[in-house]
């Protein structure tokens, strides 16, 4: 039997895995476990710091709950999550609206409303906004009847996950009218500092990082034969809007609030307007899923696997 050394571990873990039948996991795996054993001869990795890792994920799993995903932050927070949106946007066979986080907030739960529906159920006054544009393909053809879903934090900050996870506020899914235009009344959100209550946030303060997101406005939009687009508008005032805690953020995306604007479909309310180009749906579009999850979902999926 062949003595195994740092040097030879590698090759001997790869041959053992060479039987994995599933093509696309064994190229995953075995890529994962070629990056795993340099980084651990690269920083050369004593037990302890091996042990404080294998502690911190389980921390991180501990802290997943029905509405928090403490695996999604810290994809985020270690910038994964943005460069598999790179990645994903690559893929598109039209170059539509660029991509943004999913976050850990979003629920699939979300209510159905009319045109022109408030999504908060407490406005405060002077808080108040309008969202409207159209949805088009990528040549600015409107799309009618596209699902446009929105969610994002109170005028306070807090999503409402975060509140109280039984309620749903500040989130609604629309359909685009005949011409493929989206209104929707809202309340101006405030960017927040991601969780910091948990081993995420531990990490993050340890960094010496202000854990701090621009405000935004998420939105998922999908419409028969074009890709699902995961996007979010950043108010472009936000002082952290170029230091996004989790590398969402970016100026194609930034949006003003306009106080008078003479198109706005609901007169006399401060608004922003954006229109989002949707790309063709491509072959990649049938398995490559979403980057981003509903908590409450992943937990689900688990319990129905085991
Ligand atoms: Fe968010």
């Amino acid at each position: 039997m062949q003595e195994l050394t740092p040097e030879t571990i590698t090759g001997a873990v790869l041959d053992q895995m060479a039987t994995t039948s599933d093509r696309r996991m064994k190229e995953v795996m075995a890529a994962a476990v070629r990056h795993l054993h340099d980084f651990a001869r690269e920083v050369n990795l004593t037990p302890g710091e091996w042990i404080k890792g294998i502690e911190f994920m389980t921390l991180v799993g501990k802290t997943c709950t029905p509405a928090r995903q403490e695996f999604i932050l810290l994809s985020d927070t270690l910038g994964l999550s943005a460069l598999v949106n790179g990645l994903h946007d690559k893929t598109a066979i039209e170059e539509g609206t660029h991509t943004s986080l999913l976050g850990p907030f979003y629920r699939e739960a979300s209510p159905t409303l009319a045109p022109g529906s408030q999504i908060a159920r407490h406005v405060k006054p002077g808080t108040e906004c309008v969202l409207y544009g159209k949805i088009t393909d990528v040549h600015g053809k409107p799309l009618a009847g596209a699902t446009v879903s929105v969610w994002q934090t109170s005028a306070d900050g807090l999503y409402d996950i975060q509140e109280d996870a039984t309620t749903t506020d500040y989130r609604g899914v629309f359909t685009t009218d005949a011409n493929g235009l989206f209104t929707i009344r809202t309340v101006k959100p405030r960017g927040y500092s991601i969780p910091m209550n948990g081993p995420v946030g531990s990490m993050v303060r340890a960094q010496g990082r202000h854990g701090m997101r621009p405000a935004h406005i998420h939105f998922l939009v999908g419409a028969p034969g074009y890709r699902e687009l995961v996007t979010a508008l950043y108010l472009r005032d936000d002082p952290h809007l170029s230091d996004d805690v989790v590398f969402g953020s970016s100026d194609d995306l930034a949006v003003d609030i306009v106080p008078d604007d003479p198109s706005c479909p609901i007169p006399g309310v401060p608004s922003i307007r954006f229109d989002l180009r949707l790309s063709r749906e491509g072959e990649a579009d049938k398995t490559s899923g979403r980057v981003g999850s509903d908590p409450s979902a992943i937990l689900k999926e688990k319990a129905a696997a085991s």
